[in-house]
C-alpha cells in the first residue's frame, strides 16, 4: 500500500504533518512525500519540517514562483511523471494553493483516488485565486475532509455525494495543540506585555500599492499607542522595497523576515490583537480567543467570525487604529470552542482511512 502526500506552500506543512503522523500509528503503508516547491526560501519552507518534526521529502519537484498557470502547470507536468513512476493507492491534498489544484488535476486524469483535507470551504468569491483551487480540488476529489460542518453544507450545495464527504475536524488546530507548549516569542520581543501581530500576503491587499501604502500608514499611526510587530511575506516584502515603503519612523513599528512555526506562534499566543489576511491564523486566533482584525472582505471560515473571535473590515484599513484601541482594553480572553477543533482532526482522518483501504 502506498500513499502519498503533497505539501507545496507553507500553510500545507502544519496541516499535513499531524495527518501523516497519525497514518504512521494506524495504517500499515509506505508514505511517502512529496514538495512541489512552490514555495522554497528557507523561512518559507525547511524551518516548517525541522519544527513539524516532518520527514525530509521524497521528491522535490522544484518548481518555484511564477504565474497561476505557468506553475500550476509545470507541477502538473513534473507531479505527472512522478506519479506514473511510484504508482501511489491514494495521493493527499491539503489546503487550497495552486499545489493543490495542479496535483488534484493529475490525480484525477490518470484515475489515481486522492483525498483533499481542508475541503469545503468557501469565500464566494471568484477573484481569489484559491477560491477556484477549492471549487475544482473538491470537484474532482474522491473523499472529502471537511474542517466544520458548513463545509458538508457547502459540497453538498455543489452537488458532491454525501458519502464523499467526512467532517472530521481542524487539522491545523492539531499542529497547534501539540505544539503550543513548545511555543517560544522571539527573544528580542520577550519583555513585550502588549503588542498587536501583522502578516499580510494577499494580492488584494499587498499588489496594490495604494492599498499596502494605506495599510502602513494606519499601522503606523497604530503604533503610537502599542507596538507592531509584523512578520512580513517575501510578496509582500519585494513590493514594500520597489516602492520604498519601508521607510518607517516609528520605532515602536517592527518590519521583521518571515518567522517559524514556534516562534510565531509565541507571539499570536500573547499577542494583544492580530491583523491579518491568511486564512489559517483567522482559525489559530479563534482557538487561542486573541482578537483578530481581517482585512479582508469575505472570509471562507465564517465560522470564526459567528463563533470565533474574527472580524472582517475588507479595505476599510482606516478603522485599524480605533479597533486596536478599543481591544487594548479587553482583560479576558474569549475562549469559543468550535465543534472538533479539539486537537483529533488528524485521528479521525487515519481512522476513515484505514476503514477505507
Ligand atoms: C501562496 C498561496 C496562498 C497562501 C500563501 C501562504 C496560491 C495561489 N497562493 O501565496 O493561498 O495563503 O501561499 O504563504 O497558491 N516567494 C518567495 N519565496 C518563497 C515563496 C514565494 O520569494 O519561498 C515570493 C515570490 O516572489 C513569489 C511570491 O512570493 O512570486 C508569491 O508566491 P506564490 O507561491 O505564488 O504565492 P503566495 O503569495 O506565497
Amino acid at each position: 500500500m502506498k500513499l502519498i502526500h503533497v505539501v507545496g506552500a507553507r500553510p500545507n506543512f502544519m496541516k499535513a504533518a499531524p495527518v501523516w503522523s497519525a497514518i504512521s500509528k494506524i495504517i500499515d503503508c509506505n508514505q511517502i512525500l512529496v514538495h512541489t516547491g512552490q514555495h522554497y526560501d528557507k523561512l518559507m519552507s525547511e524551518v516548517f519540517f525541522k519544527e513539524l518534526q516532518i520527514p525530509t521529502p521524497d521528491h522535490n519537484l522544484n518548481t518555484g514562483s511564477d504565474s497561476h498557470a505557468r506553475q500550476t502547470a509545470a507541477i502538473m507536468i513534473k507531479f505527472e511523471a512522478l506519479v506514473n513512476e511510484l504508482t501511489p493507492n491514494m495521493v493527499l491534498v491539503y489546503g487550497d494553493v495552486n499545489s493543490t489544484v495542479a496535483v488534484a488535476m493529475v490525480c484525477s486524469k490518470l484515475m489515481i483516488p486522492f483525498a483533499h483535507v481542508e475541503a469545503g470551504l468557501r469565500s464566494f468569491d471568484r477573484k481569489m485565486p484559491e477560491e477556484i483551487n477549492r471549487l475544482i480540488t473538491d470537484q474532482l476529489a474522491d473523499l472529502l475532509f471537511t474542517p466544520s460542518m458548513d463545509g458538508d453544507v457547502n459540497l453538498k450545495n455543489e452537488g458532491i455525494p454525501e458519502s464523499k464527504i467526512h467532517c472530521v475536524g481542524n487539522v491545523m488546530i492539531d499542529t497547534l495543540v501539540k505544539l503550543l507548549p513548545k511555543a517560544d516569542k522571539p527573544n528580542r520581543f520577550k519583555d513585550l506585555k502588549q503588542y498587536v501581530l501583522v502578516t499580510l500576503h494577499r494580492p488584494s491587499n499587498v499588489d496594490d500599492f495604494e492599498s499596502l501604502k494605506s495599510i502602513l500608514q494606519n499601522l503606523e499611526t497604530t503604533s503610537d499607542s502599542i507596538p507592531i510587530i509584523f512578520p512580513v511575506h517575501p510578496r509582500t516584502k519585494k513590493i514594500i522595497t520597489a516602492n520604498n515603503l519601508d521607510i518607517i519612523k516609528n520605532i515602536n513599528f517592527h518590519l521583521i523576515e518571515p518567522l517559524g512555526y514556534i516562534k510565531f506562534l509565541g507571539l499570536m499566543e500573547n499577542a494583544t490583537a492580530v491583523i491579518t489576511d491568511s486564512g489559517g491564523i483567522q482559525e489559530e486566533t479563534t482557538y487561542l480567543g486573541i482578537p483578530c482584525i481581517t482585512v479582508r472582505e469575505n472570509t471562507e471560515r465564517p465560522i470564526t467570525v459567528t463563533l470565533g473571535t474574527n472580524q472582517l473590515i475588507g479595505k476599510d484599513y482606516y478603522k485599524i487604529p480605533d479597533l486596536i484601541n478599543s481591544t487594548m482594553n479587553i482583560k479576558k480572553r474569549s475562549n469559543t470552542i468550535i465543534p472538533l477543533w479539539d486537537g483529533k482532526a488528524s485521528e479521525r482522518i487515519a481512522e476513515i482511512l484505514s476503514n477505507i483501504i
